[in-house]
C-alpha cells in the first residue's frame, strides 16, 4: 500500500527523508510518531489514530463555542477573551485553570496513553482528563481545537457552533512554535532544522496554508468568525466589540476596557489560570527561561529569520496563496 495503512478509515504514513529524521531524532520527549494523516498528509501524533472514532463521533450543539487555530496562533488569548464575553469575567470560575473552563478537545491524542505528567502539570494533562471534562461542560460549552476541518467532528457543519478563528503571520508563528517545541516536546534540533519542518509542512497539525485557508473561505458562514493575531495588537477594543456582536452578548464601554486590560500580556502573563507556566515547567538548563507568554509581539521573525530563510517563506507563501484571495502576510520586498 505504499508505506500507507489504512485506521479507521484514515490513511497514515510515516513521514520519511531528511524530514522524517530531523521528526525522529530531536522530538524525543512525548511523541510516540507523527505521521501524515489523510490525503492533506496533515501531521499529527500516532496517538491520534487511536481517538480519532470518539473525536468525529463527538456531538457538537449549536451553542457551542468553539476557537480553532493553527498552534501558535494566539489561542489562548482569544480563548480568554471569549469566555470572559460568555461567562460574566467576575463570576466564579476565571481563576479555574484555562484548560478546564476551555478544553483543548484533541489534546488526549498528543500524548502517549501512558504518559505520566510532570508534578507542576494541570490535572488537565492526566490522560483523560479532557475527554472526560468535556462530557460533562456546562452549556454552552467552550472548546479549544486545532484540528483542520475535515478532522472535526462529522456534525460539526450541520450543528453549526459558533466558531472563532484566529490566523497569526506564519514567520512569527514558526518562531513562537520553534520556542514552544523546544520547551514542550523536548525539540532538540537547531532552528534553521525547524524552519525546514514548518516550510516542508512537517510539524504538527501543518500544513500551515491549508488549515488557514479552510477557515479563510468558511469566513462569510454565519457561525464562523475570522480573527488575526495582528488586529488583536492592533486594536484589541475593536475586536472585543467584534467578537462580542458575534457572540450576540452586549458590552458597554466599560467592560470593553475591562478585558482590554485582564486580556493584555502584561495581565495575561501574570495570571497562572492562562500563562500555562505549569505546563511548560521549569524546563532544562537547554530551555529554562522560556515562557508560554513569551513576546506577544508581532514581527519577531525579524530577529530569527536569515534572508535566505525569508526568501523560502516568501516562495513557500505566494506558492500556497497562488491561487487564493487570502489578502495577508505578503509583504515581501
Ligand atoms: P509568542 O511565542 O510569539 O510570544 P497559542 O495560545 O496559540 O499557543 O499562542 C501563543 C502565542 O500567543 C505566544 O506568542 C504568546 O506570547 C502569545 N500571546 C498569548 N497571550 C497574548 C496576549 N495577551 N497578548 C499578546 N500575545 C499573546
Amino acid at each position: 500500500m505504499d508505506g500507507k495503512e489504512a485506521v479507521h478509515n484514515l490513511t497514515t504514513k510515516s513521514v520519511t527523508g531528511p524530514l522524517g529524521d530531523i521528526l525522529r531524532q530531536h522530538f524525543s520527549q512525548n511523541v510516540e510518531e507523527y505521521l501524515e494523516i489523510g490525503p492533506e498528509r496533515v501531521i499529527l501524533s500516532s496517538t491520534y489514530v487511536d481517538w480519532h472514532p470518539s473525536f468525529v463521533n463527538f456531538p457538537v450543539y449549536p451553542q457551542d463555542v468553539w476557537v480553532v487555530t493553527y498552534p501558535k496562533a494566539g489561542t489562548t488569548w482569544c480563548q480568554e477573551l471569549v469566555w470572559c464575553l460568555i461567562n460574566e469575567p467576575k463570576s466564579p470560575g476565571i481563576e479555574v485553570h484555562l484548560g478546564e473552563r476551555f478544553p483543548f478537545f484533541e489534546v488526549d491524542a498528543l500524548l502517549p496513553p501512558d504518559f505520566t505528567p510532570p508534578e507542576s502539570a494541570p490535572e488537565t494533562m492526566n490522560p483523560g482528563f479532557t475527554w472526560r471534562t468535556l462530557q460533562t461542560l456546562p452549556s454552552p460549552r467552550t472548546i479549544k481545537s486545532h484540528l483542520p476541518k475535515q478532522l472535526l467532528p462529522k456534525h460539526f457543519w450541520e450543528a453549526k457552533p459558533k466558531v472563532v478563528y484566529v490566523c497569526r503571520d506564519p514567520r512569527d508563528v514558526c518562531v513562537s512554535y520553534y520556542y514552544f517545541n523546544r520547551m514542550m516536546d523536548g525539540y532538540s534540533g537547531s532552528f534553521g532544522q525547524f524552519v525546514d519542518l514548518f516550510l516542508g509542512d512537517k510539524v504538527l497539525y501543518s500544513p500551515f496554508w491549508l488549515h488557514v485557508l479552510q477557515y479563510w473561505q468558511l469566513r462569510n458562514e454565519d457561525n464562523v468568525l475570522f480573527i488575526r493575531f495582528e488586529e488583536m495588537k492592533e486594536d484589541l477594543a475593536r475586536v472585543v466589540r467584534e467578537v462580542a456582536e458575534f457572540l450576540g452578548k452586549e458590552v458597554d464601554e466599560r467592560k470593553v476596557a475591562w478585558l482590554v486590560h485582564h486580556c493584555s500580556f502584561d495581565e495575561m502573563s501574570k495570571n497562572p489560570a492562562v500563562n500555562n507556566e505549569d505546563l511548560m515547567g521549569d524546563g532544562n538548563e537547554e530551555t529554562k527561561g522560556i515562557k508560554f507568554m513569551r513576546k506577544g509581539e508581532v514581527g519577531d521573525w525579524k530577529n530569527h529569520l536569515t534572508e535566505e530563510q525569508q526568501r523560502a517563506f516568501k516562495e513557500w507563501t505566494l506558492k500556497n496563496l497562488q491561487d487564493s484571495d487570502f489578502p495577508y502576510y505578503q509583504d515581501y520586498d
